[in-house]
């Protein structure tokens, strides 16, 4: 059962123009949580809805949240100051299997931070691809290459790292038969290519989806999937039976 907390800020680091790091102290939700987990925060009187917010970190008592300021609600969110508290549900969903001896993690964007933890806690080799916009997006370098073994950057203007995709090293990787396992999180788009590649070199590849949602527990469908597994379509709750799906499960 995921648990409620009251949640005191800790810390809110700003990354980039638009996105903070939030230090929550949430010492039940750190306890259990485990990569590709989300938590899902109350964000003001004025949202009624919670956000769902995936776990980039754990330290001790505390989780760490990547928050890109998009809407009303991330907004709130980004603005929140040290002492202020959250009310915060979670971890929920099922996380990524950060099993296998050589890891490949290939993210986009605000979808980086989930694979921080999944490096942190993945025995083995560890490479990373994180692909972003621009050089002024580029999101926690310094901590993807202290837990990883190589980070490869891509920018789609070139602004540092590799011009282009995360697929064109993805790719050269994957020639190289670096990878038993590829994780992945972003953009549904970068998802699919990225899940299409591992499949031509039978590369099982995990892809951590998003969708809107309302409950966060399974109760109200509003996140809704379709799924095909042994032949047959089905509907799952992104929110309870992903965020985390095997790429040949997704109906893209
Ligand atoms: C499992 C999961 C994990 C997530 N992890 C993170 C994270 O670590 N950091 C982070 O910054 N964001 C994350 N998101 C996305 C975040 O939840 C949405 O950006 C947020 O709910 C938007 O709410 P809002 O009130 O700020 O914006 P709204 O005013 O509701 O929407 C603003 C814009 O964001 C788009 N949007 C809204 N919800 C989503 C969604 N679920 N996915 C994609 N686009 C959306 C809308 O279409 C609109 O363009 C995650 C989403 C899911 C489902
Ligand atoms: S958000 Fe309600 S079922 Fe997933």
């Amino acid at each position: 059962m995921p648990e409620l907390c009251l949640g005191r800020v800790a810390d809110n680091k700003k990354l980039t123009e638009t996105v903070r790091a939030l230090t929550v102290e949430a010492e039940a939700i750190a306890r259990r949580a485990a990569p590709g987990q989300f938590v899902h925060i109350r964000c003001g009187a004025e949202n009624l809805l919670r956000r769902p917010i995936s776990i980039c970190d754990v330290s001790g008592g505390a989780v760490t949240l990547v928050v890109e300021a998009r809407g009303a609600g991330t907004d709130w969110l980004a603005r929140r100051e040290p002492e202020d508290v959250l009310d915060i549900l979670g971890p929920l969903g099922n996380g990524f299997d950060t099993g296998g001896r050589r890891i490949l993690l290939v993210g986009g964007g605000i979808g980086v931070p989930p694979l921080l933890y999944a490096a942190k806690k993945a025995a083995g080799v560890k490479r990373a691809i994180l692909g972003f916009q621009t050089e002024h997006r580029i999101l926690l370098e310094e901590e993807f290459k202290n837990a990883c073994d190589e980070v490869f950057i891509t920018t789609d203007d070139g602004s540092a790292g590799e011009q282009g995709h995360v697929t064109a090293p993805l790719k050269r990787l994957l020639d190289r038969g670096a990878a038993d396992a590829v994780l992945a999180c972003g953009p549904r788009p970068m998802l699919r290519a990225v899940y299409e590649l591992a499949s031509q070199y039978g590369v099982p590849c995990q892809v951590s989806m998003e969708e809107r949602m309302g409950c966060g527990i399974g109760a109200c469908l509003v996140c809704a999937c379709q799924t095909r597994e042994n032949g047959q379509l089905h509907m799952r709750h992104v929110c309870k039976d992903g965020p985390v799906f095997r790429g040949e499960a997704v109906v893209w």
